[in-house]
């Protein structure tokens, strides 16, 4: 069995040395587990509710995908998209909207602190808080919801959400009465280094001390590391490797000996400059091949971005099916699937048109069949049968099933149906994916009405 374990990147700022060994290295490892099916995104719809700037966002999420690449994300393994790319998502979240509750939202951490620090400026509470900030914690929930994710792997400061997406997943089971979402359980790396920076706190953007990974390239990375705060000892002078930001960062980078070679080395009196230039060259083994990388993707956004509408596709596969059987449960149906409680309820949807099944014999005399929308529309044609008994016996199957019980496989412009495992029949070829996962949710919705009408008899 895999775990699903999905996290959202936003894409603002540019990464950093912190961010590489804190987030990104450890989120690469983990996703090459084999009991790991790992959903990593680009939230810019996150984004926007932090910066305004076009420029910004564009360059940003370019940058962001290029450094998750380059550092070793493997597409094959992981299903990696823009969260911008997934309709499902924003729809999700208005579903969400409609059953959390506001005083869920009055306590989230972040938009309280904007509003704590508008009063102690004597402000209006609300001054210059976004409708966007306050809903941040539902459109997150959305992101995790929409793919059943299990385990949510984020910092510290994000626990609240996950907690609020739990919360708020119990609450549409509740009121819609199933186990429609999976509750996700937020996941916290012990292990993981948090790097000091230039002057030794906590290397962030909002400290102004942090190191790039790629940014300014070998000569800025350079140069920064020599600009780390030390102590004013004298070279020959012993030097305390645990009070010292450096041997801290190197130690994020080195094997075991490595670090203990260092360790020596600065108990021994080491001249900081020289240390500076050796913890420079560890770090720049380790990020040279990763730099190549990045600047040759950098150079071929077409590349990236194919990359991503790949892992969209993946992703809309399932946000799409979860949705229609969202759509379907609050009540936002086919109009024709509507059953009139008149107590004539048969005669009702007999005079509604609905999908059909048209069998026919193929030319090399084998049974088919065609299934049809009301609009006349060919949605799924079968394989051959040599019996047509077991062609009519699969339609009575599918009939009978709906919508939500239907396992259907996305194929890049078409998609496969299957019954107990075997594949049964096949849509037709669409132009492109979107009008193929249209498709999929006007099956679905066809196959529901097929199933409402069975169950009237
Ligand atoms: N809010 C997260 C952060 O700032 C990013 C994020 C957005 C996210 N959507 C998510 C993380 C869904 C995990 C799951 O770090």
């Amino acid at each position: 069995m895999q775990t699903r374990v999905l996290t959202g990147i936003t894409t603002t700022g540019t990464p950093h040395l912190g961010n590489y060994v804190g987030a990104i290295r450890p989120a690469i490892a983990a996703s090459r587990r084999a009991d790991v099916d790992a959903f990593f995104f680009m939230a810019d719809y996150h984004a926007l509710i932090k910066s305004d700037d076009p420029a910004r966002i564009e360059r940003s999420r370019l940058e962001i995908a290029a450094t998750w690449l380059a550092a070793g994300l493997d597409p094959n393994k992981v299903t990696f998209y823009l969260q911008s790319d997934i309709p499902e998502i924003p729809e999700l979240a208005w579903m969400l909207t409609c059953v959390t509750a506001k005083g869920l939202l009055n306590r989230a951490h972040a938009y309280k602190a904007a509003v704590d620090k508008n009063s102690e400026e004597g402000q209006d509470p609300d001054a210059g808080i976004t409708a966007g900030l306050y809903m941040y914690p539902v459109l997150m929930a959305a992101d995790i919801l929409a793919f059943n994710a299990q385990q949510v792997p984020v910092g510290r400061d994000q626990i609240q959400h996950i907690e609020m997406a739990r919360d708020i997943a119990q609450r549409f089971n509740h009121i819609y009465g199933r186990e429609f979402f999976v509750l996700p359980e937020v996941l916290i790396e012990e292990q993981v280094a948090t790097l000091p920076g230039l002057d030794g706190r906590k290397m962030s953007k909002s400290y102004d001390n942090t190191i790039p990974l790629f940014s300014g390239g070998v000569r800025q990375l350079r140069e920064t590391i020599m600009r780390i705060v030390t102590d004013s000892r004298v070279p020959g002078e012993p030097k305390d490797p645990d009070s010292s930001s450096l041997f801290t960062i190197f130690r994020a980078f080195a094997s075991e000996a490595e670090s203990t070679a260092f360790r020596l080395a600065l108990e021994e009196g080491i001249g900081w400059g020289e240390a500076k230039q050796v913890l420079y060259e560890r770090i720049e083994a380790d990020v040279a091949p990763m730099r190549e990388r990045y600047e040759s993707l950098i150079a071929r956004p077409a590349t990236i971005e194919e990359i991503l509408r790949d892992g969209a596709r993946k992703a809309r596969a399932i946000a799409a099916s979860k949705l229609s059987e969202l759509r379907e449960a609050i009540g936002l149906r086919a109009m024709s699937s509507v059953t009139v409680n008149t107590g004539k309820a048969r005669q009702a949807s007999k005079a509604v048109k609905s999908p059909r099944f048209a069998s026919f014999r193929d030319t090399d005399g084998s049974f088919r069949f065609r299934l049809f929308s009301s609009d006349g529309d060919e949605l799924l044609l079968s394989k051959s049968f040599q019996d047509p008994k077991a062609a009519g016996a699969v339609q009575k199957k599918l009939k009978t099933l709906g919508g939500t019980a239907a396992t259907l496989h996305a194929l890049p412009l078409s998609l496969v149906l299957e019954l107990d495992g075997e594949p049964v029949a096949n849509t037709p070829d669409y132009v492109d994916e979107p009008t193929r996962d249209h498709a999929l949710q006007y099956l679905r919705g066809a196959l529901d009405v097929l199933a409402a009408q069975e169950s009237e008899y």
